[in-house]
């Protein structure tokens, strides 16, 4: 395995379960030196995840914060601002549908707090960060949108598919201004993948029409979508700036 970021810092925000905590654990295999890591409920998720980091050589520290409040982002920036850590590698990574609604429900409390978790919070933690990184002439910024920007999501994910197009969007936007200070801002965009997320908000029985309508024959797996944001903060990808990158298993190509 390239150990490509060694010396490296790395924040990963979601880093409990999922797609965050894989990715943590992968940026501490290819060589990170230090994890700062978010999460929101699951402590012993968290723990979990640190061990796996510390196990691969990296140190590893945990904040939290319900992202999806202004409060709760506030909190954690003030936090991050605390560690005295500059970052050279950001996942912008938590996120969540919160609850499937529909038009004539939806309260302006929770698509408030839909934007805030899943696209305000990361434009925000980005702007946290990238001072060091100017300064430093080099980092990395990834952030997680969805197949949900594409399609505009399953009934009752409006505003969320709306919040990860908007994520795709900032994408290319962020990338134009940090990209002439040496940071490379990229986006993944996964597909269905078989974890928590669907365990929360889908039915085996949808999960299973996915699967029958994906060319590749199955669900993705978060080490899956982890492996292409290692690849995106990697030199291999050193010409590879503002793109949102599909992991669907062929199940969306337009
Ligand atoms: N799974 C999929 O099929 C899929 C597809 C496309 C995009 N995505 C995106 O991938 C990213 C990771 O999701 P996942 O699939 O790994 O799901 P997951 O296993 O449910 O993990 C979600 C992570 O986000 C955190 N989170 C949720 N609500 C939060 C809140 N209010 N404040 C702060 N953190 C919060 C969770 O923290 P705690 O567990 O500690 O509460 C957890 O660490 C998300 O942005 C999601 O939208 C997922």
């Amino acid at each position: 395995m390239d150990r490509e970021f060694i010396g490296k810092t790395a924040l990963v925000t979601g880093a409990s379960r999922g797609i965050g905590a894989a990715t943590a654990v992968a940026l501490a295999q290819h060589g990170a030196r230090r994890l700062i890591l978010h999460y929101n409920s699951y402590q012993p998720g968290i723990d979990a995840v640190i061990a796996s980091a510390q196990k691969a050589g990296a140190e590893a520290s945990a904040i939290q914060a319900d992202l999806g409040s202004r409060s709760g982002l506030q909190s954690f920036l003030q936090n991050l601002n605390a560690t005295g850590l500059g970052v050279d590698i950001l996942v912008n990574n938590a996120g969540s549908l919160v609850q499937r609604t529909k038009l004539a429900d939806f309260t302006p409390e929770l698509f408030d707090r839909v934007i805030t978790l899943n696209f305000k919070s990361a434009w925000f933690i980005a702007q946290a960060v990238a001072p060091y990184m100017i300064e430093s002439k080099s980092g990395f910024i990834v952030n997680v949108s969805s197949i949900a920007a594409r399609n505009g999501g399953g009934i009752g994910a409006t505003i969320y598919a709306a919040a990860k197009a908007a994520v795709s969007a900032m994408t290319k936007g962020m990338m134009k201004e940090l990209a002439p200070h040496g940071i490379r801002v990229n986006a993944v965009s996964p597909g269905t993948v078989d974890n928590n997320f669907h365990a929360q908000f889908s039915t085996r029985q949808i999960l299973d029409t996915v699967v029958a309508a994906t060319p590749a024959g199955a669900l993705g797996t978060n080490e899956e979508v982890a492996d292409t944001i290692v690849f995106l903060c990697s030199p291999a990808a050193r010409y590879i700036h503002g793109q949102t990158i599909e992991i669907n298993g062929g199940m969306f190509t337009v």
